[in-house]
């Protein structure tokens, strides 16, 4: 209201000048013309003036768009109801069940079963691994236990309503329907209009052919006009169109329009096409173009490693180790950027060309820095390595970029060698069985799913070891949960799990620095280290990354070998 008397203040000083200066009488021509001009200007001021105070005052109409709910819910009623009348009308023909195809499909809720048995020796589990099974909610009391999974459910259910869309609806097209129409592949940019593609009645002549369309987050038109239909409700949510000539009709329905009017993009609108006795149900997905990020990878040629790749780090006391793994990478790449997160109580420096050292609060764990490091990259790859990793003849780090550049995974893993000469992979994979109210089972073996084509030392994964090229975005998107603090590795590509495809190559290695010690061999850093990094099983961090597992993720329970 303040803004409002101040405009009309000055509104009326611009009057006031105005009537002033058009009651001047002035003698000379060229006089005239500049008072003209100022004139003019005022007036157009004036104009724009009020125009703009207009604006502020009238109350804009605004629609409401409903973002707490999924859309379609009406539609979805409708189409259960269809299902269940086609389902119910050959129950009393009978059947036999065959067991070992029926066994593999999902069941009501999982489980987690260990394998019983097996050898006792040292080094069996190495072996001949076993699968053992863990119950997550242990890592929680009893007593908060109930309070805990009401809390869970009902986060899981606001997380449903967020990530499902009309377009998850199942939909079944039924049997010799005049209707034609697309049955995916729809999509429009939020409030822009799109031509529908694909519709067409085919049916026998008749008086009058109609069709309807319904929609709930956007309008129907139509781009052009044919002779002999009438279009009722264009404009509208609800569309008629009618024709006593079938082709006509067919003609105008090419030119069908859909409007998004609501704006709520990464939804869907379930349009509903009907004419009589026939109706057929599809999408059309409401959705912004995908944004890319891109790197520019330098002129072509040879991988310009430098240009491509980050080296990303975390160091907790390791000083010494630091500088070897350094001194190695810049045996191989004098000028790749190494990012280094360090949560040392006494952070010492670490410097040199093409370091970046971020040093954090004490302790704060190594996913946390983690995140820091990788966070910090400008580099279209980041390479992970651990703190006591050693760059040799074999870190080929261009054999990673290619598998990255030639296909479509995200993430590739190298292999680690040990000092025992023993070399690792550490492939995983991980599948998550769907579970009722209990929650989610997740299972992780050792292996991996398929050989790459044209890359004979690479699989397809969905966890690898600690020596790891990614793209950049995609690790950022997934992200390190800062919670796990201590023991933490395989939960990053839990999370990622869906989101990152993984590969695992066994032909770059990386070496381990660390030397197997015996506990009295160990200096005054590597004793606060492995308190830190090796806590016991029954500690703090297995709860922690237990408790995670079980209401961040909402798994009940887990099976590994
Ligand atoms: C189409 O919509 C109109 C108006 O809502 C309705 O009267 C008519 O019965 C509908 N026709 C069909 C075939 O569904
Ligand atoms: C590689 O990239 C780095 C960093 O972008 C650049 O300084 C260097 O000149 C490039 N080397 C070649 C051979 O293109």
């Amino acid at each position: 209201m303040l803004s409002f008397e101040g405009d009309r203040g000055r509104w009326g000083r611009d009057q006031r000048l105005w009537c002033a200066l058009i009651n001047e009488n002035a003698p000379e021509v060229s006089r005239m013309r500049s008072l003209r001009k100022t004139v003019l200007l005022v007036i157009v001021a004036s104009v724009l003036l009020v125009a703009a105070l207009l604006r502020s005052w009238t109350p804009r109409a605004y629609t409401t768009v409903d973002v707490r709910q999924r859309p379609g819910a009406g539609v979805e009623r409708l189409l259960e109801e269809r299902l269940q009348e086609a389902d119910n009308r050959y129950v009393s023909i009978p059947y036999r069940l065959r067991e070992s195809v029926a066994g593999l499909l999902a069941r009501n809720g999982c489980v987690c079963e260990g394998e019983a048995g097996g050898v006792h020796l040292p080094f069996a589990q190495l072996l001949f691994p076993r699968v053992s099974a863990h119950p997550l909610h242990t890592a929680f009391q009893a007593s908060e236990l109930d309070e805990l999974k009401r809390r869970r459910a009902q986060e899981y259910h606001s997380f449903q309503m967020r990530s499902q869309t009309a377009a998850d609806l199942l939909i079944v097209a039924e049997a010799n329907s005049p209707l034609q129409y697309p049955t995916q592949g729809v999509e429009v940019r939020p409030l822009k209009t799109i031509l529908i593609p694909g519709l067409a009645l085919q049916e026998l002549p008749r008086d009058l052919h109609a069709v309807n369309f319904t929609a709930t987050l956007g309008t129907f038109n139509v781009a052009a006009e044919v002779e002999g239909v009438k279009i009722k409700g264009d404009g509208e949510m609800h569309m008629t169109l009618s024709s006593s000539l079938l082709p006509n009709l067919n003609r105008q329905l090419q030119f069908v329009t859909y409007t998004n009017t609501l704006f709520h993009p990464s939804t869907a609108d379930t349009v509903q096409f009907e004419t009589e006795g026939h109706q057929a149900v599809f999408t059309i997905k409401v959705r912004h173009g995908v944004t890319p990020k891109l790197y520019n990878p330098g002129p072509k040629g040879e991988y310009n490693i430098s240009a491509l790749v980050t080296i990303a780090t975390k160091t907790f006391l390791r000083y010494d180790k630091l500088q070897d793994l350094i001194d190695s990478i810049r045996r191989y790449y004098p000028t790749v950027t190494i990012v280094i997160a360090d949560d040392s109580e006494h952070p010492k420096p670490v410097t040199g060309p093409y370091i970046e050292h971020y040093i954090m609060p004490f302790g704060k764990g190594w996913f946390a820095g983690r995140n820091l490091a990788v966070s910090q990259v400008t580099t279209k790859y980041v390479l992970w390595v651990d703190d006591d990793f050693i760059f040799t003849a074999s870190t080929k780090l261009e054999k990673l970029v290619d598998v990255l550049e030639s296909t479509t995974l995200d993430l590739v893993g190298g292999a680690v060698r040990e000092a025992t000469g023993y070399t690792a992979t550490y492939r995983q994979t991980i599948s998550i069985e769907a579970g009722e109210e209990e929650g989610d089972c997740l299972h992780m073996r050792r292996g991996f799913h398929h050989v790459i084509q044209g890359f004979p030392n690479c699989v397809i994964t969905d966890g690898v070891i600690n020596f790891f090229l990614a793209r950049t975005d995609k690790v950022q998107q997934v992200g390190f949960d800062p919670r796990l603090a201590r023991v933490a590795h395989l939960e990053f590509f839990i999370d990622g799990l869906g989101a990152l495809h993984v590969g695992s190559c066994d032909d770059v290695i990386v070496s381990h620095a660390t030397k197997i010690k015996l506990p009295w061999g160990l200096s005054e850093s590597d004793k606060t280290y492995a308190k830190f990094r090796y806590p016991p099983a029954s500690s703090d961090a297995t709860h922690t990354k237990n408790g995670l597992l079980y209401f961040k993720n909402r798994f009940q329970c887990l099976t590994h070998n």
